[in-house]
Order: C-alpha cells, then structure tokens, then sequence
C-alpha cells in the first residue's frame, strides 16, 4: 500500500509540458498529450521515429536527428540541469548495422567528468537486430552534461545505429507545470502545518552567528517550523566565550563547601539577542545543550580555570558545584528573559540536559564515553554526572519545559541498551526528571527504520517521551541519489507518525532535522571527498528536493488514514 502510495506520488512529481513543435515541418507532428512525434524516413527506408516526452522544452535543446554513429551519436543535452537533482527515464528500440562484426558494445550514458556515473544501458548487442533500452535512473549532475549513446565497437565508417519509439523523460527535482524553475520553500506548503495532527513542533537547526542573516532564511522559517534549535549558540563554548573567566565569586556546592565559578557569563548577551529575534519570527527553541564532553572550555573542568594544565581536574565535589551553577546560571537566566519579554512563558521548551554521554562501545559493566574523550566522565569514573545534570536541570527549570537525554547511534543494540541504563539512573534518583529520550538520527541513506523503530520502542517503554532531535541523510562515499533520499525521508516520517503520541499513550513529540539547505550541512565535514545532500531544500534560493516531497507526502497518506 505504501509502495502503491510512494509510486503514485512520485509520479505525480513528473510534470510533462510539451515541446512547441514547428508546423512547416512535415516530419513533426503533435500527439494529443502534447508530446511530439518526430520522424524521419531515411535514404534507405527505415524509420527513425523520436517520440519526445520532457519536461519543459527548455531542458533538452538538443536531440539529433541524423542516424547516430560513432561520430555523429545521439546527445541530449542536460545543462540546463547543471547542479540539480534529475530523473532521467529512458526507453527506445535501438538497431544496429555493422557488415563488419556481429555484435557491439552499446552505451547510454552521461559525460559526467568528476563521478563515476552509473550507466543507463551498457550490453554487447547482436547487429542487425532491434533490442529494447528501458531504464529509469536519478541522479545530481554536478556540472554541464549531454546524455549520449555510443557504439564503442563500431567500425567508424561502414555502421549505423537506429532508433524508433524513442522516449525520453526527464523531472528535475522541484519542477512545477508551469515552469522548469524549481519550487522554492517561501512558496510552498509548510512543513509544521502538515505535521501539525502528529507532533507538538516541527523544526531546523540554525547557525545564527553564520546563517541566520539570510533574508530568505527568516522568511521561510516561520512557515515550516515552529522550534528552532541553535546549531552552536547555546553550546557551553559559545556561552561561556572561549576566554577563561576574568572574574571569580563563590557558589555553595551541596555539600556545603564554597566553591569559586565565574562572576559573569560573557556570552548571555548573544542569547538574549537570539531568544529575541526567535520571538520577532514567532519561533520557540529547543535549548541544545548544558552538559556536554565536546564543545565545553576545557578550563571548566580544572583546578583554578586554569587552562595550561590539563591533568588537574577538580574533584567530584568541586565539579558538581561548577556544574549545578552553570546550570542554574542558565535556566534563570532564560526564566529572567522569559518573564521580562514574553510574559513569563516559555520560549525555550525543552533543554538536552545531557549530550552524548553513551559509550559507542557499550558493555553492561561499562556504557558511558570513557575518560579518553570526556572529561566529565574523567572526574566522575560513574553516570553521577549525568543523574546530577537531571537533578539541577529539575530544581532550575519550570516544570512544563523537558528535560531530554540526546544522543546518536540510538538503534544500534548496544548504544540503545547503554541509553537505557543512563535512563534508568536518572528515573531512580528522586529529585531527578527526564521526559523524554532525543534521537538525534544522523542516519544513512541505507539505513533501516525498522531497527530505528525498535529503538524508539525500547526508550518509550521507559515511559518517557521521544524527540528526533538532528535529523539528516547521508549518502555517505555513495553517488547520491534524490529519490532514494526521498524515498528515505517518506519512510522514517510515517515511522515517526505511527509512534506519535496518543492520547493516554507515550511517543516521538517533536522532529528537528539537523539544517535547511545542502550547502549547509555539518556532513560534509564527516565525508571528506563525497559531497552530501542530507536536507530537505537546497540551493541560495531554498529549493524544494524531492526529500521536501516525501517529508510532506508521508503526512498527507497518514492525514487521508486518519480520514477514512
Ligand atoms: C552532534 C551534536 C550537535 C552537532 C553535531 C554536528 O550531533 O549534538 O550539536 O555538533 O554533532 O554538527
């Protein structure tokens, strides 16, 4: 039913316009569908028919009509779709004549130069026999391109290849009835607003130091998604500011010790201009995130801030201190915000209290990141951090803003099962809350929702809710492919609607996806050499990908379910 569902819409994505055909050419005449038949009678009567079907006749400027041969091939050219995704469908009878060798290698394929592109047809055909090409193929052309066929065994002079029934189908991702220009994301269907029946927010991260300037950004914003998350800006680094405090006072630990913590917050300045400009757009935020082993001053941890010498962590005692002002510092913070300028609601509705603290190699007698990468776990030898975070995130933050454990990897068996002892921990201290488990799902483009699925089932049994917190696709060192990407996004959305929340009944509340655009994306950092499209828009105009299609497709079959 899914699979019907996919194909229909998909479908539907391919908009045909017609080619304007030349009535003083005899040869061309117009079918009722507005494709164009084009034939030619040869000088040694056979019948080379095309039979043309595009979308926008702006996209193929080129079919030659002559009999192709090893130097006069058969090139359509695709520059027009220079740095888009394409769907290319081809299908034809193809005939070749060569006195000279009985069989030749046949080649549909792209100039593509830089990647290694899977070929359309690719067969040594017997000569003088007609044979069938049919063969549906997606792919980004990352530069000016022809689609050509060859005949790379045949004798130059003496062979000819003909071709009849010719049909060729192109959809470039975003392409609309009207023109060959690509939906932009200020133009289209919001994304919140077809998710609304299944979650309580829909949204991005955002770079406000780095992107949030663009114009076009702010205005789309809004119509998609209702929380934002800062993709650094609320890190520890960023709100601390990366010099060590210039100032000291004194902070009373639990055990009753006076503890010296930094007199000021440099960076709370920033914070404020970004909770303001959220509200401006009428956006809410996702807090991301108080405890973390990256992307935290390393000063933070050592005796007297010190940031020379790193072997001089403080104690436990000491720690928890510094950990439970920070966390205060921050909370009141915003609850001082909140009260002055949006009269005492909240802006900020969920805080991941705790960031990737699960081993990536977890054993039952050891399943947190080791003292190798985190220093919280380096002073601490235990999860008392981590449950200490729950706690002091329960005492400072209102008791309607959640409290999240975010991490990746959430579906493989043992990160999973390390996520639930943190989770167990955290739910046996008393005065400790969490509501809910983030999956931040940096997934592949192979990935399987299934396994994820099983996840998502183990952390809801806890009783706890589940937030996607970072979405993206990669493709990883494979050729991207859009609908596959697509496809992916249509599939991990109607999992995470089956396991929405229901009335009396647990489930996934939020989905954040880890960026707006391709030329954005973190990933590319990961896959040195492979260029990634992981996101839904692309482009400094915010095109929509298939991927946008299948976000929105997969809540529209789920809405028609709900109707029936
Ligand atoms: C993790 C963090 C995010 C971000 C990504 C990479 O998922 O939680 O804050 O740093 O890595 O961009």
């Amino acid at each position: 039913m899914m699979k019907r569902m996919i194909t229909i819409l998909a479908a539907a994505l391919i908009i045909l316009t017609s080619c304007s055909a030349k009535a003083s050419d005899s040869r061309i005449t117009e079918n009722s569908d507005g494709s164009v038949n084009i034939t030619r009678i040869d000088e040694d009567g056979k019948a080379i028919k095309f039979n043309q079907k595009y979308a926008g006749s702006k996209n193929v400027t080129q079919i030659s009509l002559a009999k192709a041969s090893r130097s006069n091939p058969i090139t359509v050219d695709l520059s027009a779709y220079e740095g888009k995704d394409l769907e290319i469908q081809l299908s034809c009878e193809m005939f070749v004549e060569d006195k000279s060798s009985e069989k030749t290698q046949i080649v549909w394929m792209i100039n593509e130069l830089e990647e290694n592109f899977p070929k359309l047809f690719d067969r040594k055909v017997e000569n003088g026999k007609w044979f069938s090409v049919n063969k549906r193929l997606t792919l980004h052309l990352s530069g000016k391109r022809q689609l050509y066929v060859s005949g790379g065994t045949l004798n130059k002079d003496s062979s000819t290849i003909y071709i009849r029934n010719f049909k060729l189908r192109l959809a470039g991702d975003g392409l609309t009835a009207n023109s060959p220009q690509p939906a932009v994301w200020t133009d289209v269907t919001g994304v919140k607003d077809v998710l609304t029946n299944y979650f309580d927010y829909f949204g991005f991260c955002v770079s406000y130091n780095d992107t949030f300037k663009e114009p076009l950004l702010q205005k789309g914003l809004p119509l998609h998604a209702s929380v934002i998350t800062m993709e650094n800006e609320f890190k520890p680094d960023f709100i601390f500011g990366w010099s060590k405090p210039a100032k000291l006072t004194e902070f009373r630990g639990e055990d009753g010790n006076l503890y010296e913590v930094p007199a000021d917050i440099p960076n709370f300045k920033q914070m404020d201009n970004i909770l303001s400009d959220m509200k401006k757009l009428g956006l809410k935020l996702r807090g991301h995130t108080l405890v973390w082993h990256s992307q935290t001053p390393a000063w933070f941890f050592m005796k007297n801030f010190s940031r020379n010498n790193e072997t001089q962590l403080v104690s436990p005692a000491e720690m928890s201190a510094r950990q439970e002002w920070y966390i205060k510092s921050v909370l009141e913070h915003v609850a001082e915000w909140e009260k002055k300028n949006y009269n005492g609601e909240h802006i900020i509705i969920a805080w991941d209290v705790v960031n990737e603290a699960a081993s990536d190699n977890a054993t039952d007698a050891n399943f947190l990141r080791d003292a190798g990468s985190s220093k919280w776990f380096a002073i601490y030898q235990n999860a008392d951090f981590i449950v200490n975070s729950f706690r002091y995130a329960n005492k400072y933050a209102p008791k309607d803003v959640k409290l999240v454990y975010n991490d990746y990897g959430c579906s493989s068996i043992n990160k999973n099962k390390a996520i639930c002892k943190i989770i167990d921990a955290i739910q046996a201290a008393p005065d400790a809350r969490i509501d809910a488990a983030g999956m931040q799902t940096h997934i592949g483009i192979n990935d399987s929702p299934a396994d994820f699925e099983r996840a998502v089932k183990n952390f809801l049994a806890k009783g706890i809710n589940v937030q996607i917190t970072e979405m993206d696709v990669a493709n990883g060192a494979s050729n991207y492919n859009a609908m596959k990407l697509k496809d992916c996004y249509f599939n991990y959305m109607t999992m995470f609607i089956n396991n929405r929340k229901q009335p009396g009944k647990n489930g996934i509340e939020g989905v954040t996806l880890w960026g707006v655009r391709d030329e954005w994306t973190w990933l590319n950092s990961m896959h040195k050499g492979h260029t990634q499209y992981p996101l839904l828009f692309k482009g400094k105009n915010f095109e929509c990908k298939p991927a946008y299609y299948g976000v929105i497709e997969a809540a529209k079959a789920a809405n028609q379910a709900d109707a029936k």
